[in-house]
């Protein structure tokens, strides 16, 4: 007779590093033995632009789920003080080194000295669609030389590498929602350039580098702040993107919203995006890292990350005001120039092969997204 029993569990606290394995074993003689296997994981990951606004909330999700961080960033675009607000959400403070991963000798000597990295989400990028285009080489230079030092710095090492990449790649979609087999158009943007081009180099290199994983998440419209309201995103300057103008201006800090345009093939006219909390988009990177470590997919894939639904420009306005009960400004005023029309993304393969759905929807985006402007107008750091 043989009886083998299996107990398995996360041992050592909080961090599922040490899997421990035990197996009670009778043998043909009747003795009876325990096995003890403690096998070591690696669950350190690199998060690139870890205090940015989408950075910031996915450490926070990272850490929840057992990983440890370790983040570089040049703080070029992001405050030092986020740390302490992580580290109030989550009670652990990930490590931070403050590097321009556009200095290639520096990444290298940086990733060869942490040789416990298992994993890379790559968000430090630079995103501003009009400065792109005032500025293009600025745009070229840190997204590609980033991604590439990075890239190079692993050189033979297994790495499971997560990109952010973005639903500007599809321009107007034929098709809505839009897949991800639909057509890449010709980019707007030198910063939608620099997504569609990145995509390209790590399908490539992961052609013929087996030891690469990589995944590419393309983001539709990232809103919202952590229901703590202790993190949130920090525009510099005036707000470009349509909820941190709203709240904003719903503060006092800025005038009235102008609606750009209203004669749009749309139901009311104005222009159709596919909004997604950014704790529900921070959720999805921790899915993709789960997908990366079981090897089960192919060793380049990509998915949309949005909620599948499309809202309005005066949807959102008018959901605002229901949601918080704080009246609007808005003006109607002339198109933006480079505007899609409407975009929403078709998220089936995210729900399957991640098995990640969002599940906050746009009331929750922008409640949080208030009480995070209302914290900042209490709060400096
Ligand atoms: P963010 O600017 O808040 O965060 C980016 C972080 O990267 C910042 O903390 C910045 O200081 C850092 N960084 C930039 N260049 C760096 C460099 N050379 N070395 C080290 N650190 C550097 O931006 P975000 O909104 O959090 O966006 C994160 C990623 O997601 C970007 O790649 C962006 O293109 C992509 N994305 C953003 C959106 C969006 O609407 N926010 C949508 C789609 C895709
Ligand atoms: C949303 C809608 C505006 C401000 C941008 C980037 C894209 C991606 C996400 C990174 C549009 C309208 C806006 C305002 C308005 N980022 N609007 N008044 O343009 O979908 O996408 O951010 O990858 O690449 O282009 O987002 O928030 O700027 O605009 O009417 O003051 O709100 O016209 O229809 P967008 P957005």
């Amino acid at each position: 007779m043989k009886l083998v029993l299996f107990v398995k569990g996360w041992y050592g606290g909080t961090s599922p590093d040490k899997h421990l394995n035990l197996r009670l074993q009778v043998l043909k003689n009747k003795q009876l033995i325990l096995i003890i296997t403690i096998t070591f994981m690696n669950n350190k990951i690199l998060v690139t632009g870890g205090t940015g606004y989408i950075g910031s909330h996915t450490v926070v999700e990272l850490q929840q789920a057992g990983y440890e961080v370790i983040i570089v960033d040049d703080l070029s675009n992001s405050n030092i003080g986020i740390l302490n607000q992580i580290t109030k959400i989550s009670g652990i403070e990930p490590a931070l080194v403050q590097l321009d991963l556009c200095e290639e000798a520096q990444v290298i000597d940086f990733i060869t000295a942490h040789p416990e990295i298992a994993g890379v989400i790559h968000f430090a990028a630079f995103k501003a669609v009009g400065e792109s285009v005032q500025n293009p080489l600025k745009y070229y230079r840190n997204n590609f030389y980033s991604l590439l030092n990075l890239i190079t710095a692993f050189k033979n090492r297994d790495i499971n590498f997560v990109f952010s990449s973005s639903c500007t790649v599809y321009g107007q979609p034929d098709v809505l929602p839009v897949t991800e087999s639909a057509q890449v158009k010709k980019a707007e943007s030198p910063y939608g350039n620099t997504k569609q081009v990145s995509e390209e180099i790590l399908q490539e290199i992961a052609t013929v580098q087996k030891n690469y994983r990589f995944t590419a998440l393309r983001y539709f419209n990232p809103v919202g702040a952590h229901a703590s309201a202790l993190i949130g995103e920090l525009p510099i300057g005036i707000p470009q993107n349509l909820v941190p103008f709203i709240t904003q201006s719903a503060i006092g800090k800025r005038g009235p919203i102008t609606v750009y345009g209203n004669d749009y093939d749309t139901p009311d006219g104005s222009c159709i995006r596919d909004y997604i909390h950014v704790v529900d988009l921070a959720k999805a990177h921790v899915s993709a890292l789960k997908r990366l470590e079981s090897k089960i997919g192919e060793n380049y894939e990509v998915f949309n990350i949005g909620t599948g639904n499309g809202s309005s420009v005066l949807d959102v306005i008018h959901a605002f005001e229901k949601s918080t009960g704080v009246k609007l400004n808005y003006t109607i005023g002339q198109r933006r120039t480079g505007d899609v029309e409407k975009v929403w993304g078709d998220v089936l393969k995210a729900e399957s092969k991640l098995n990640w759905k969002s599940e906050l929807d746009l009331d929750a985006m922008l409640k949080s997204a208030w009480a995070w402007e209302e914290y900042l107008n209490k709060n400096e750091f």
